[in-house]
């Protein structure tokens, strides 16, 4: 199609949007502000071709997340076995009430009753697209959501079936326009320039892309900062559902809350890295697209960047594992040099970061002879 016929034909789908908004009406009213709409066989249809990609799935998860007010969003983007996508979409928005948690995903449902919304990525409200996903998704689910705390939601694609980008690991190329605004000027449709284009249309909502263990590392230390606040009488806004993560310190509880509260599936391993600092949290793809934007595209792995020191002021995490490796090395050397006057054998030390501490463990054995 010529760009004309395509952008003549982007208009008359806008204006049909708009029109067809117009004529809706409410079918049920299902309280708490929920409605089922009444809406045409043909606004049916376009909206179940609205979800044909991956990236449309993160697109419409996310829309649902900024619309519900939230200022943090996290989207771990997860693959598996290289066939299927695991996506859980974290926000701290206005969540969802109860009686609504199954409602939601059934067809034509939704909150958005006042006009239309409109935002950079066109017009909806049309309560279509949770619906639309679970026709084509493998599975998707509120893991859990809490008026004033936010939602969590989870969904698994089989890209044999939904496909994506095979390039989800380069951001989009940004130009600096007038006044100093970056807009996006080519680069893959990836789920980074989905992520990228709602960074730069809001700045006000901190987006964060990573895998599960990596969103996981940066909920924990962002929840230890909030707890930190709200100890201090500062935060007294809605606790996030992530709220309880940083008083856990222990792998197992960790690993546990994540996976039944967070749709976070990390393993006791991992949960047990992101306890001792091994896992840095994620700086946002705000911050990385404001430091980083022009110079050359950015990519995911920037996003591991070491973040900034007012993540945490635990001193331990200002020695990384080269440091520890060295305290081990000297250490050995001087302990062997000692066992030998006790005849005792000493295994390699075990060296853990604990906040304002470094833990050494060392395992004595007795020295064998040695004939
Ligand atoms: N993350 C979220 N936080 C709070 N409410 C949500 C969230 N996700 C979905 N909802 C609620 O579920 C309803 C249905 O969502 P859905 O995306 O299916 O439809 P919609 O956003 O109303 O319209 P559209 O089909 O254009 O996306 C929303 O209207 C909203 O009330
Ligand atoms: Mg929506």
């Amino acid at each position: 199609m010529s760009g004309k016929g395509k952008r003549e034909d982007d208009l008359l789908d806008f204006v049909r949007r708009f029109a067809d908004r117009g004529t809706f009406t409410v079918e049920e009213e299902l309280g708490h502000g929920y409605v089922r709409l009444r809406i045409t066989e043909a606004e049916r249809r376009q909206a179940l071709q609205d979800i044909r990609s991956v990236e449309d799935v993160v697109k419409e998860l996310v829309r649902n997340a900024r619309d519900a007010g939230a200022r943090e969003i996290y989207v771990s983007f997860q693959k598996e076995r290289g066939r299927w996508r695991n996506i859980t979409v974290l926000d701290n928005g206005a969540g969802i009430p109860e009686p609504l948690h199954r409602k939601i995903f059934e067809a034509r449902v939704t909150s958005k009753v006042d006009g239309v919304v409109e935002d950079a990525f066109g017009v909806h409200g049309r309560g279509m697209a949770l619906f639309s996903i679970k026709q084509v998704a493998e599975d998707i689910r509120l893991v859990d959501s809490v008026e004033g705390r936010g939602t969590v939601i989870l969904a698994r694609l089989d890209t044999q079936k939904v496909p994506e980008k095979k390039d989800q690991s380069t951001f989009p190329w940004l130009e600096k326009g007038e006044e100093g605004v970056l807009t996006v000027t080519g680069g893959p449709r990836n789920v980074p320039r989905v992520l990228a284009e709602y960074a730069l249309d809001r700045q006000d909502v901190e987006i964060y892309l990573g895998s599960n263990a990596e969103v996981l590392a940066t909920l924990y230390h962002r929840s230890q900062m909030l707890r930190k606040d709200w100890a201090a009488g500062g935060m007294r806004e809605g606790k996030p559902l992530w709220f309880d993560l940083g008083g856990i310190n222990e792998g197992k509880s960790l690993h546990r809350f994540a996976l039944e509260r967070l749709g976070l599936s990390v393993s006791e391993r991992n949960a047990f890295r992101i306890l001792e600092y091994e896992i840095a949290p994620l700086m946002s793809v705000n911050e990385l697209l404001d430091e980083q934007g022009c110079k050359s595209p950015p990519r995911r792995s920037d996003l591991h960047r070491q973040p900034r020191m007012t993540w945490t002021d635990h001193l331990s995490r200002r020695l990384c594992q080269d440091d520890l490796d060295r305290i081990s090395a000297s250490l050995t050397h001087l302990l062997n040099e000692i066992g030998e006057r006790h005849l005792l054998c000493m295994e390699p030390p075990v060296i853990k970061r604990r906040k304002n501490r470094i833990i050494i463990s060392l395992a004595l054995h007795e020295k064998e002879d040695e004939d």
